[in-house]
């Protein structure tokens, strides 16, 4: 898998924090069962680790890491059974090591430098973060004119209201948010409600 092929398995990708290992595989069958298969959990509390190796067991689903910061954090990640790896922004030892890893790899960009350095290593495929904090849609327009060979998962204060409007533009193949995937004890029924509702936005 690519991480191109990782973008377009559906509309919505959750952006999950696990506190409680416990919670892990209900929340992902909640998920994959409201048609949202692609999950990234990530790396902000101690229960990640473990939550992404009991989510692998969840048919259907494909489990990535996402606040990978640096080689040490994309090593655990990848120990734990990370299918791809998302990071909030990129440097260039982050980059060689996920490229190294052959792993699909999704870095945060935020500005036309940050894309350069991207494209540098070969990379071309991007999450835009912080999304609404760096000029919202009409930052990400504006970027995809000179880098129009780029494709994009905003991420960020992105939520059910606004994530239609931004599918709607071209270059974007999905959207990250946590809204879909509230924290805490997973209420399963909302979840699958919430996830439902993501896939239908396109
Ligand atoms: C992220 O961690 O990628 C984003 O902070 C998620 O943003 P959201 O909570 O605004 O959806």
């Amino acid at each position: 898998m690519t991480i191109d092929t990782i973008m377009r398995v559906a509309p919505v990708i959750p952006v999950i924090v696990i506190d409680d290992v416990a919670h892990a595989v209900p929340l992902a069958q909640a998920l994959v069962a409201g048609g949202l298969r692609v999950l990234e959990v990530t790396l902000r509390t101690p229960a990640a680790l473990p939550a992404i190796a009991a989510m692998k067991q969840v048919s259907g689903a494909i489990v990535g890491a996402g606040t990978v910061t640096n080689q040490r954090e994309l090593d655990a990640a990848l120990d734990a059974g990370a299918e791809f790896i998302v990071s909030p922004g990129l440097t260039e030892p982050l980059g060689k090591a996920a490229i190294a890893a052959g792993v699909p790899f999704l870095p945060g960009i935020a500005n036309a430098g940050d894309i350069m350095r991207g494209l540098d290593l070969g990379l071309d495929r991007f999450k835009f973060f912080p999304a609404m904090a760096s000029g919202g849609l009409p930052t990400l327009k504006a970027l995809s004119g000179p880098f129009s060979q780029c494709r994009f998962c905003p991420t960020g204060g992105i939520v059910k209201n606004n994530a239609a409007e931004w599918l709607a533009f071209d270059p974007i193949l999905c959207v990250g948010g946590s809204w879909v995937a509230p924290r805490g004890a997973p209420d399963t029924a909302l979840i699958e409600q919430l996830a439902r509702e993501a896939c239908a936005l396109r």
